[in-house]
């Protein structure tokens, strides 16, 4: 049996989209273990960008499979489907597997986000709304894919609307009362649709003889390893992948960070630039959220953060992404893992072509060892941009 994670190291949005479609091709199965359509995963093959929320990007290469403590909104789910479908992307009950259990997100979700968003004024966490926070929030009284399917939902819509002050007296977008017939209605068209991908995971994982294991989001927005209140409400680390299949012994666990640092929404950010380079690093890498748009705040690559995050997953290799973005920034800076600012050397003329780590610039040579030698773990694949071939393998 052969068990492989990939982890995000930062605050999501690592790349690990990129990734998980390069070493997919080695497994059975492709797991996404947590979150909902809060995240955005980006992979680009040839000319085509394909930008996933939901659906396992090793849709593409393998099977996919979504775990049960995941959150999904049906009309999401379908329409992302749907849209896979006619890009001619083969999704069927025979490469798609979602578990039966995964709590369903509500329009009542999304309003009860919008209002706590709205309340919170200048504290605002920044979430993405997709409704996440109050589906996860809120798991013990919500239903489950399934019993949306077999339309036992109705009554527990009804009792959350009625009674649970949390959901009692939201409003839609026109200001009229949020009804229970809103709340069906909205979910309806999907409910069948959905009904012929949901399959036992925890079995299907159980038996399956290659996985690999992907969450959405990065440790540093976790919901135990973050700082809160700017955390998602799911576990991104290794550990998470427990709460949606079980244990799982996982050899290979490849962490993912970027050259650099990113974050999309409020909350501390020690290595923020907030002057004309990280403008620089947001142009030069397109760092702009794919499920939301907002432009991401960028700061220097901070090894004390990685380092926790590498250690509380147990990394064992690194990925490193977004190389090349950092090309022709004269002056490079890296917070050490003890806490300290380093500079670093510059480079210029990057190859994005280049299929060895010794046919990068010196000084890009340089900064991955600094990173090595900071954390402790080594660096086996080196993204040099969007395409999948522009990646150093085993590096
Ligand atoms: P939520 O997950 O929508 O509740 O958002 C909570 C926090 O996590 C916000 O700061 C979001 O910007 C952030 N977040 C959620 N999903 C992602 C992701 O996939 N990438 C980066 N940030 C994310």
């Amino acid at each position: 049996m052969k068990k492989a994670a990939v982890v995000g190291l930062q605050w999501g949005d690592e790349g690990k989209g990129k990734i998980v479609d390069l070493i997919a091709p080695g497994f059975d199965y492709v797991a996404r273990y947590n979150g909902g359509a809060n995240a955005g995963h980006t992979v680009q093959i040839g000319d085509e960008v394909f930008k996933l929320h939901l659906i396992p990007d090793g849709i593409f290469r393998t099977n996919a499979v979504m775990g049960s403590n995941m959150v999904v909104h049906p009309p999401v789910l379908v329409s992302e489907i749907k849209g896979l479908r006619d890009r001619g992307i083969e999704v069927t009950c025979r490469n798609l597997f979602i578990d039966w259990r995964i709590a369903v997100t509500t329009l009542y979700h999304l309003r009860r986000e919008a209002a706590d968003e709205e309340a919170r004024g200048g504290e605002r966490i920044g979430t993405t709304f997709r409704g996440i926070g109050p589906t996860y929030e809120n798991l013990r009284g919500g239903f489950n894919l399934r019993q949306l399917v077999n339309h036992e939902h109705e009554d527990i819509v009804a009792r959350n609307l009625r009674e649970d002050v949390r959901f009692r007296d939201l409003k839609l977008k026109d200001g009229r009362k949020l009804t229970v017939e809103d709340v069906l209605a909205e979910l309806e068209p999907a409910r069948e649709f959905i009904g012929g991908f949901l399959a036992d995971t925890h079995i299907l994982i159980r038996v399956a003889q290659s996985v690999l294991f992907e969450p959405g989001q990065g440790h540093n927005i976790g919901i135990y390893t973050g700082v809160r209140p700017f955390v998602t409400c799911s576990d991104p680390t290794l550990g998470g992948i427990g709460a949606s299949f079980g244990y799982q012994e996982v050899t290979q666990r490849m962490g993912v960070a970027k050259a650099y640092s990113t974050r999309v929404g409020g909350g501390p950010f020690l290595t923020e630039l907030t002057d004309g380079v990280g403008e620089w690093i947001r142009q030069h890498g397109n760092e702009y959220g794919t499920t939301t748009g907002r432009p991401r705040r960028c700061g220097w690559f901070d090894c004390q953060e990685v380092l926790e995050a590498v250690k509380h997953s147990a990394v064992n290799e690194l990925a490193l992404t977004h190389l090349d973005t950092l090309c022709e920034i004269p002056k490079l800076k890296i917070r050490t893992a003890s806490g300290k600012m380093g500079e670093m050397g510059p480079w210029r003329n990057f190859d994005h072509g280049t299929k060895t780590r010794s046919g990068l610039p010196v000084n890009a040579q340089a900064y991955i060892e600094r990173i090595e030698d900071e954390l402790g773990v080594s660096v086996t694949v080196i993204s040099v941009g969007s395409e999948r071939n522009q990646t150093v393998m085993r590096a």
